[in-house]
């Protein structure tokens, strides 16, 4: 099969310009991609196009037909177009040749005027305290498309309010417009058939279907999607107003899929995670679970300063002082009496200062803890380590967890006398409290409170996900960057820092001062990272391994499940 057919392109007349677009393009994507953006409610790329609100009207037209039943053409040497009477709905069509669109014209900006009316018709007027206001569609075209004051003097018709979905969702009916996007959603990628209108007319409510609750794992996309304040997070319900909100461009590090992301965030809190679009990725999507797993960050267990142990206890101590100590204490074995625990939540540039830390110290046992859950065909992975290919890549691992029972062994046996721990328990590697607290090192940097910490020897509080720049390689084998939207608590440190300073005080070797030269060193010595950096991985990451490509979410929006209904059933 030859790797791509050619593109067949189509001439579309836009507001008066003639352009060429990739046939298939539906007409609302092609309108947008001329700069002639068409506002819309129903429509979404990603899901089918039902044309039920009428906000994308525009005015088109086709090729003026000659007798000989070709193209009438014009002076510039175009066809002339034919067009039609009524408006149309452009984002349940596809572009097709000669055809001609008006976007801006009297009667297109006389329908949108009018569509708004009749949605806000029974709209309460609620903006103050709606969670949505400020990224909501209603608002935005309200201000561009609609009227300044309102002509209806009859009473709002009452739904229900505050409505419990489902656990995660909470949904408030007389904000509806109707669109159906959360209806859609549901069906065609959560794959989870929970949602439907009821009651028809003015009385149309949305509702889940008898028996059921909005529970689902991608729940909360539905929120993302409806364009008004009608589905609300019952977790970021009314704790910020979303202008306040400072976005940084992060990725989810709660399995191996990494869905893109933007961390939310005010006064170094993070208040939302919500997805970001990479259709190499996540489409535009992203599970409950990885959304809503970021709070331990800021939990009241988290480590806020190195300690050593000194007399009977753990005790606080600066940083100099601790890696000074945790050095000196490494420096008393030889390599086979050393183990290191990695972990796989660790960033590539990371764990390449693990590898070099072993190499240096000539450590024999080093491993990571696999970590598995349940995972599905939409996103989530049954890996729940965001990182298992970049310790594969790095060399910290061929196969995660083969090498722990021999570390517990020889934990136990007394070959090992000293264990490194980095963001991980020692207890889930198998080895006993009574072993670990018996060892005369026991190096671990965490961000965590864990019933391993009092038994450290020297304890070094680091950074999580969020808090800390880097990159890692998810399940297909793409390179991706996370980007700090905070900064660690207390005096917790970025772990390559933490690392980098341990090998200094150990080996004695120079320092490195920046990040990027810990990803110079990594792509000059592993292939697969050979002339990339930190910058060179942009927003939506590199493809940098080959690995079986898990299945991508359901996008219907580029089949069958985009075509008008009125086509489906056709077909
Ligand atoms: Fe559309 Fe939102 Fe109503 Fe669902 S709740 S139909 S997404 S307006
Ligand atoms: Fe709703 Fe086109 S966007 S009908």
């Amino acid at each position: 099969m030859p790797d791509s057919a050619p593109v067949q392109m189509v001439n579309v007349q836009v507001d008066g310009v003639w352009k060429q677009f990739p046939k298939g393009t539906r007409l609302i994507e092609a309108c947008e991609q001329a700069g002639s953006y068409i506002p819309r409610y129903c429509y979404h790329k990603k899901l089918s196009s039902p044309g039920n609100c009428r906000m994308c009207l525009i005015e088109q037209g086709m090729p003026k037909m000659g007798p000989d039943r070709k193209p009438v053409l014009g002076d510039d040497g175009m066809p002339v177009i034919n067009w039609m009477p009524r408006p149309q709905i452009s984002c349940a069509q596809d572009v097709a040749e000669g055809m001609g669109v008006r976007t801006t014209s009297p009667l297109v900006e006389e329908c949108r005027k009018g569509v708004m009316e009749f949605l806000l018709i029974n709209h309460p007027l609620d903006c103050p305290i709606c969670d949505q206001a400020g990224e909501c569609r209603l608002q935005e075209f309200s201000v561009q498309y609609g009227n300044a004051e309102s002509r209806f003097l009859e009473n709002k018709v009452k739904k229900p309010k505050n409505v419990e979905l489902g656990p995660r969702v909470t949904l408030d009916d007389e904000r509806c417009i109707l669109c159906s996007r959360c209806i859609r959603f549901c069906q065609e990628v959560a794959q989870d058939d929970v949602l439907g209108f009821i009651d028809r007319g003015s009385h149309t409510v949305l509702t889940a279907h008898p028996g059921k609750r909005l529970e689902n794992n991608y729940s909360l996309n539905t929120v993302d999607i409806c364009p008004v304040g009608a589905l609300t997070s019952s977790d970021f319900r009314f704790k910020m107003r979303v202008w306040f909100l400072k976005e940084t461009k992060s990725f989810c590090t709660s399995c191996a899929t990494g869905c893109n992301t933007i961390i939310g965030t005010r006064e170094n809190v993070i208040h939302r995670q919500t997805p970001r679009e990479n259709d190499a990725v996540n489409s535009t999507w992203m599970c409950d679970f990885g959304r809503l797993n970021f709070d331990y960050l800021q939990s009241d267990k988290r480590l806020l300063e190195p300690k050593i142990y000194s007399g009977d206890k753990l005790v606080p101590t600066d940083w100099k002082t601790a890696i000074t100590h945790a050095a000196a204490q490494l420096k008393h074995f030889n390599g086979w009496e050393i183990a290191i625990i990695a972990s796989a939540t660790m960033t590539n540039e990371e764990l390449w200062l693990t590898s070099r830390l072993a190499q240096i110290m000539g450590v024999q046992f080093m491993d990571i803890i696999p970590r598995r859950g349940e995972g599905d065909d939409i996103l989530l992975s049954e890996d729940r380590n965001p990182n298992t290919n970049g310790a594969r890549l790095l060399g910290i691992t061929q196969e995660p967890g083969a090498q722990l029972p021999r570390i517990a062994q020889a934990v136990a046996s007394g070959q090992v006398k000293a264990v490194i721990a980095l963001h991980e328990n020692p207890f889930d590697a198998g080895i006993s409290a009574d072993h670990l607290s018996q060892l005369p090192a026991f190096v671990l940097m965490d961000i965590l409170e864990s019933p391993a910490t009092a038994c450290a020897t020297a304890l070094l509080p680091a950074s999580g996900f969020a808090e800390k720049r880097g990159s890692m390689i998810n399940r297909n084998g793409r390179l991706q960057r996370l980007n700090r939207a905070v900064r660690p608590p207390g005096s917790a440190r970025d772990d390559w820092e933490i690392l980098r300073d341990l090998i200094q005080e150990y080996s004695g070797q120079n320092g490195i001062y920046m990040i990027e030269e810990v990803f110079k060193q990594m792509s000059q010595s592993v292939a697969a990272l050979a002339g990339l950096n930190l910058s060179k991985i942009g927003d939506l990451g590199v493809q940098v391994m080959q690995v079986a490509q898990s299945p991508s979410p359901a996008e219907p929006g580029k089949d069958e499940g985009n075509k008008p209904e009125s086509e489906k059933a056709a077909t």
